[in-house]
């Protein structure tokens, strides 16, 4: 099993020493926990292809402790970087922006573009300061995985990996993975919704500005099976609900809004109604429902579309569209 280290000033030192000798750990980020490496070492990022099983033309966020190091890594940054850093870094927000030559091309999967993202987590914040540089890291699942929300997640999906450190920092608060926004071009492309919505980042950009929202873009690891449980899961409405759980089929964990609306021998898993909770919650809830005796699980869909739902709604959508057993 992987070795889990509390969140204090030896954890981070030895994280750190890893990360300098070319190693890869898993680290609490406010969004889902990350799998990083030096950025600038091309033989720990490889590392962490092998350990995820990502296919390598899925890129990587570079994680920085600012946008003074984000610049250090791109070649342009123009008022929208500045608006938006200063709005929403630190915290969950992915920005696109052309690389820099100095930049392996391992930590880009051959683009000629770089994600950038400064993250708010205290503990994220204390290894990228003590590291001294960019991390390099994507979700610190098995690819196509649920991400993972605690450092146990972590553990169970890299159970064989005797020696990887994860440094635990709890319960990750916002649940899913950032808003990455593409800033190459004159119109902002959102790429995967996140908890920063499109609504705020039009806000912050101000009307000169043109953003569109996801269906117009697609990120090189967006693609369909993503996030997934291992059990085939469905969206149901509430409306469609009472038939779905009524009729014979296979037993079911059903993620809803009231525990009344699932009867036996079908298992609830009871779901916060705000966004905010919802998405906190939403991937332990699916590894929850994969570890239960059930063999199938139904989503109640949630009712709202605006805001973060729409990252919610992205999410179980990439769930239901998994096959099952991988
Ligand atoms: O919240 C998060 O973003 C978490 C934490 C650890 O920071 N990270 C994360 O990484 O979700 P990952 O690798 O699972 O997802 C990164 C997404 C992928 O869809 C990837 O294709 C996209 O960002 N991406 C990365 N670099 C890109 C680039 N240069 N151009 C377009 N998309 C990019
Ligand atoms: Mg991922």
């Amino acid at each position: 099993m992987p070795i889990i280290l509390p969140y204090d000033d030896d954890g981070i030192r030895r994280a750190a020493e890893e990360l300098r000798a070319g190693g890869v750990v898993a680290f609490a980020t406010e969004t889902v926990y990350g799998l990083g490496a030096d950025t600038f070492n091309a033989e720990a990022v490889r590392r962490i292809y092998e350990l995820k099983g990502r296919p390598m033309e899925n890129p990587l966020i570079a994680h920085v402790i600012d946008a003074v190091s984000a610049k250090s890594l791109v070649t342009e940054w123009d008022h929208r970087c500045d608006k938006l850093a200063s709005r929403f870094w630190p915290g969950p927000l992915t920005m696109i922006l052309p690389r820099r030559e100095t930049v392996p091309i391992e930590s880009v999967a051959g683009l000629g573009t770089i994600a950038v993202r400064s993250p708010m987590h205290p503990l994220a914040r204390s290894l990228l300061y003590c590291f001294g540089g960019p991390i390099s890291a994507p979700s610190a699942n098995r690819s196509g995985h649920v991400s993972p929300t605690t450092a146990q997640h972590v553990a169970e999906d890299f159970a064989d990996a005797e020696h990887l450190l994860v440094l635990d920092g709890g319960l990750a608060d916002f649940g899913i993975e950032s808003t990455v926004v593409d800033l190459t071009g004159a119109t902002a492309t959102v790429l995967r919704p996140g908890t920063v919505t499109i609504d705020q980042l039009r806000r912050a950009l101000g009307r000169a500005h043109a953003i569109v929202g996801s269906e117009q873009g697609i990120s090189p690891g967006t693609a369909p099976v993503h996030y997934a449980p291992r059990r085939p899961a469905s969206v149901v409405t509430t409306a469609d609900l009472a038939e779905e759980l009524a009729a014979p089929g296979p037993v079911a964990a059903v993620l809803c809004f009231s525990p009344s609306s699932v009867p036996s021998p079908h298992q609830s898993i009871v779901m916060p109604q705000d966004p905010e909770g919802y998405a906190r919650r939403l991937y332990q809830a699916l590894r929850e429902a994969d570890q239960v005796a059930v063999e199938r699980i139904v989503i109640e869909e949630p009712p709202e579309r605006e805001g973060i739902w729409i990252a919610i709604h992205d999410r179980i959508a990439r769930a239901a569209r998994s096959t099952g057993e991988r």
